[in-house]
């Protein structure tokens, strides 16, 4: 389907070595149906997993790999290549590539033309999790984001090296919906958006607290997609072991009351308050000072409600637009609504927990209700939801506010 902002954007596809490159295929059929005229980039260990034949049919123009190519080199092919991008997207993005374009590097064709374009920059990462985890790979991301280098991905799954984590390619159509999002109108600009993110821990003792399963994934990508639709964001987190998006103000907190504080002092400088942490609805009337001895016999634990802190904000005057999130079990939509009015909420996000979605996993679906309107986002990365999900949140804020700032 056309997109937009993509047609007839001229898209540089480069293609780095790596399984994940086969998708890459698919890539470019997706990018034409969005109406973008594409030209690929082989690198050569690309084309040891995929052949430049596969690609010249998909995409309809001659396809590139070597530096060295003479027929091509007499007119300068590479500075042709790029001046003609206006986006340049390398997808898949092995490890060697992001580091040889951290680091300036321009020893072969790919990373020769990136260097000498000023097109925007995407970078899809594929490789196997250790070695997305790695502090080098972690370094070089970090260099490409600071110097504005957009990075799709990775999901996370199972990997073609038999293990699973985090380091397998966005699906075509996410890295589309993505590429489309980074270049269109950046929704939330001039807007403050503050989001809640994690569990709480609340102590019983000093070494045993009652906590929940929120890893803080979908609160972070909340926050990280904002900045990339142009907001000021902080982000109140919960005990996670997360890195801080590039350009989020982060707090971490530890507890319900904790985070009741921090939101509450954020919430006066807000526009949106997008509460996605699993706050504990009860905590232990009196935490012991002291490590609790087996006695040998059962033992009660006597609990106390916590604030709810998203009901507290909604009853103030004024009050930033409120984005909650239910994570239900049952009657997903029924609770859901429920929710989304006995706490005064302009837009709520159902999730279905258990399944392999909601807290901990990479993925989720979400059920968005407001008053007089549902829409569903289908299962997909946690990041690629929370791009759809600012978009339904930024349409709320025109709705109900009227225009951005
Ligand atoms: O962190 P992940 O592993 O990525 O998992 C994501 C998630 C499943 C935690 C997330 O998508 C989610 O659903 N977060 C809200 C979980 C939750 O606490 O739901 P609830 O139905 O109990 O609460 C409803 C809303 O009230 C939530 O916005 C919650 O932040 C808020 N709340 C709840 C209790 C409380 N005491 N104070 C609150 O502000």
């Amino acid at each position: 389907m056309t997109s937009p902002v993509l047609a007839g954007a001229r898209v540089l596809l480069g293609v780095s070595g790596g399984i994940a490159a086969y998708k890459a295929a698919d890539l470019v059929r997706r990018l034409r149906e969005a109406g973008a005229e594409v030209r690929v980039v082989l690198t050569e260990s690309a084309a040891r997993f995929v052949t430049a034949l596969t690609f010249q049919a998909l995409s309809g123009q001659p396809v590139r790999s070597s530096l060295w190519d003479e027929a091509a080199e007499a007119a300068m092919g590479h500075i042709e290549l790029a001046r003609w991008a206006d986006e340049i997207l390398v997808a898949p993005a092995s490890a060697d590539v992001l580091a040889r374009l951290a680091h300036g590097q321009a020893n072969d064709l790919l990373t020769t033309v990136v260097l000498a374009s000023t097109a925007p920059l995407s970078v899809a990462p594929a490789m196997n999790h250790q070695m997305w985890t790695h502090a080098a790979t972690r370094a070089n991301v970090e260099t490409l984001r600071a110097r504005g280098v957009r990075v799709f991905g990775p999901a996370s799954g199972a990997q073609a090296c038999g293990e699973t984590g985090e380091g397998r390619l966005l699906e075509p159509l996410d890295l589309i919906a993505e590429l489309a999002a980074a270049r269109g109108p950046r929704p939330l600009a001039g807007l403050r958006v503050l989001v809640s993110a994690g569990p709480t821990f609340e102590d019983i003792d000093p070494v045993r607290f009652i906590g929940n399963r929120s890893s803080g994934r979908m609160g972070f990508a909340i926050a990280e997609a904002a900045v990339a639709f142009g907001a000021e964001v902080e982000l109140v987190a919960g005990p996670v072991a997360l890195p801080t998006p590039t350009g989020v103000r982060r707090r971490d907190v530890r507890s319900a009351r904790e985070m009741r504080e921090a939101v509450l002092t954020a919430v006066p400088s807000s526009d949106i308050f997008v509460s996605a942490a699993a706050v504990g609805d009860y905590r232990p009337a009196e935490p012991s000072a002291l490590k609790l001895k087996k006695t040998g016999a059962s033992r009660a634990l006597e609990l106390v409600q916590n604030p709810d802190i998203l009901a507290e904000v909604g009853r103030l005057a004024p009050r930033p637009l409120l984005v909650g999130f239910a994570a239900e079990t049952d009657d997903l939509e029924l609770h859901a609504r429920d929710k989304l009015e006995r706490k005064g909420l302009d837009l709520i996000a159902a999730n279905r927990v258990g399944e392999n979605l909601g807290f901990e996993c990479a993925e989720n679906a979400l059920l968005l209700l407001w008053p007089g309107g549902r829409e569903e986002l289908a299962q997909a990365d946690k990041r690629v939801l929370a791009r759809a999900l600012l978009q339904r949140v930024a349409a709320r804020y025109r709705e109900t506010r009227g225009a951005t700032p």
